[in-house]
C-alpha cells in the first residue's frame, strides 16, 4: 500500500465524521443507505444532505418501502434539494432494484451503472463503500485533493482524466470505501478550496503543490462563464384562500414539480409586457403585476420572476392545474424557486 494511503487511512480512523449514513468501523455499510446518501450528497452539501436522509430513511426504512411508494410523495419529500432528475431517477431505480434484481443493489460497477441515475462517479462510490470493490472514486473533494498531491497543470475538465489515473494508482485494494471517504473528508475540511489547513494535513509532506506552496492553484479551471438571465412572469390565482397550481411536465426543469403558471423563462433584457404574457396567464382576470422581483439561480442561468395576481371568481377547472389551501403551502413540496416566489407574494 502508497505511504499516502497509509497515513490516510490512519488518519481517517482518528479524524472521520461521523455521518448517518457511515457504518461503524469495521462495519459495512448498507447498500440502500449508501445509494441514497450518494445520490442526494451529487450536487447538495452533506449540511443541507443529512436532515433529507434522515426524514426519508424514517419514512422509507427499505429500498422496497420506496418503490411502493408514489412519485407524487418521494418529489413532495425531495422539495428544496434541486436537481429534480435525482428524484425522480430515484424512485425508477428503486423500481428496477426491487423488480429486476430481487430488492439487492448490483454489486460491481457495471451493474450499478445500469441503474437509473447512477453515473460513473456514484457507481463507483458505492461499489466501493458498499461492497469493498476497490473502484477508483473521484468527486469534487476528491478532485481538489489529487490536483494538488501532484501539482497536475491540465486545465479541468481536460484534467478529470490525469486525476482519475492518479487516483487510481493510491486507491487500495483493502479499504477502498474507507479510502474514499478520507479523501472527501480531507478535501471537505482540511484541503479547501480557499486557505488550505497544510498544519493539519497527514499527506502534507507528500505534496507537490504544498511543497512549492502554490496549492490554490490546483485544479487548475477555466475562467467561469457568466449566467444569463432568464426573466418571466408567475401568475397568483386565488380564490377562497385557495391558491392555483400547476404540475409541470415530467421532462425539463422542475419536472413533474408543482409550480405557479408562468410565462417561458426565457433570457431578455426586460420583463413581458402583459401583451406577452396574457396568452400564457391561466385564466383572463385582473390581473395586476407587482414590482418586487423574486431571485434564484440555476445551474445554468439566473431567474428573475415578477408576480401577477389576481381572484378568481370560482375554483375553475384548469387543465394542468389544481388549488391548493394557502394556510397549507409547506405540504405542497414547492421547489425552492417557487418557495420564493410564494414568500414574496405573503
Ligand atoms: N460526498 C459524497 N459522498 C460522501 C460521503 N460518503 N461522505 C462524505 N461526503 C461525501
Amino acid at each position: 500500500m502508497a505511504k499516502i494511503t497509509q497515513e490516510l487511512l490512519t488518519w481517517y480512523d482518528r479524524e472521520r465524521r461521523d455521518l448517518p449514513w457511515r457504518a461503524a468501523p469495521g462495519q459495512r455499510a448498507d447498500p440502500y443507505h449508501v445509494w441514497l446518501s450518494e445520490v442526494m450528497l451529487q450536487q447538495t452539501t452533506v449540511a443541507t444532505v443529512k436532515a433529507y436522509y434522515r426524514k426519508f430513511l424514517s419514512l422509507w426504512p427499505t429500498v422496497a418501502n420506496l418503490a411502493a411508494a408514489p412519485q407524487e410523495q418521494v418529489l413532495k419529500e425531495w422539495a428544496g434539494l434541486g436537481y429534480y432528475a435525482r428524484a425522480r431517477n430515484l424512485h425508477k431505480c428503486a423500481r428496477v432494484v426491487v423488480d429486476q434484481h430481487g430488492g439487492h443493489f448490483p454489486q460491481t460497477e457495471e451493474g450499478l451503472r445500469a441503474l437509473p441515475g447512477i453515473g460513473e462517479y456514484t457507481a463507483a462510490a458505492i461499489a466501493a463503500i458498499a461492497f469493498d470493490v476497490p473502484a477508483v472514486v473521484v468527486d469534487g473533494n476528491i478532485e481538489r485533493v489529487v490536483a494538488r498531491l501532484y501539482r497536475i497543470e491540465d486545465q479541468l475538465p481536460a484534467a478529470k482524466k490525469p486525476i482519475k489515473a492518479a487516483t487510481k494508482i493510491i486507491t487500495p485494494e483493502r479499504r477502498p470505501g474507507d479510502f474514499a471517504q478520507a479523501m472527501m473528508d480531507l478535501g471537505s475540511g482540511i484541503c479547501t478550496p480557499r486557505n488550505p489547513k497544510c498544519l493539519l494535513c497527514p499527506i502534507s509532506g507528500m505534496c507537490a503543490a504544498q511543497a512549492a506552496g502554490d496549492m490554490e492553484r490546483f485544479p487548475v479551471k477555466a475562467a467561469k462563464k457568466q449566467k444569463p438571465i432568464r426573466r418571466a412572469i408567475s401568475f397568483w390565482l386565488e380564490h377562497d384562500g385557495h391558491l392555483l397550481l400547476e404540475r409541470r411536465p415530467d421532462k425539463g426543469l422542475l419536472g413533474g414539480m408543482p409550480g405557479l403558471f408562468s410565462t417561458p423563462w426565457e433570457e431578455r433584457d426586460t420583463f413581458p409586457e402583459k401583451t406577452e404574457w396574457a396568452d400564457h396567464a391561466p385564466a383572463t382576470s385582473a390581473w395586476s403585476v407587482g414590482n418586487t422581483i423574486a431571485k434564484h439561480t440555476f445551474t445554468h442561468f439566473h431567474l428573475e420572476t415578477k408576480l401577477a395576481t389576481a381572484k378568481a371568481q370560482t375554483r375553475l377547472n384548469i387543465k394542468g392545474g389544481f388549488w391548493h389551501p394557502i394556510s397549507d403551502m409547506e405540504a405542497v413540496g414547492l421547489p425552492t424557486a417557487f418557495a420564493k416566489i410564494v414568500k414574496l407574494a405573503k
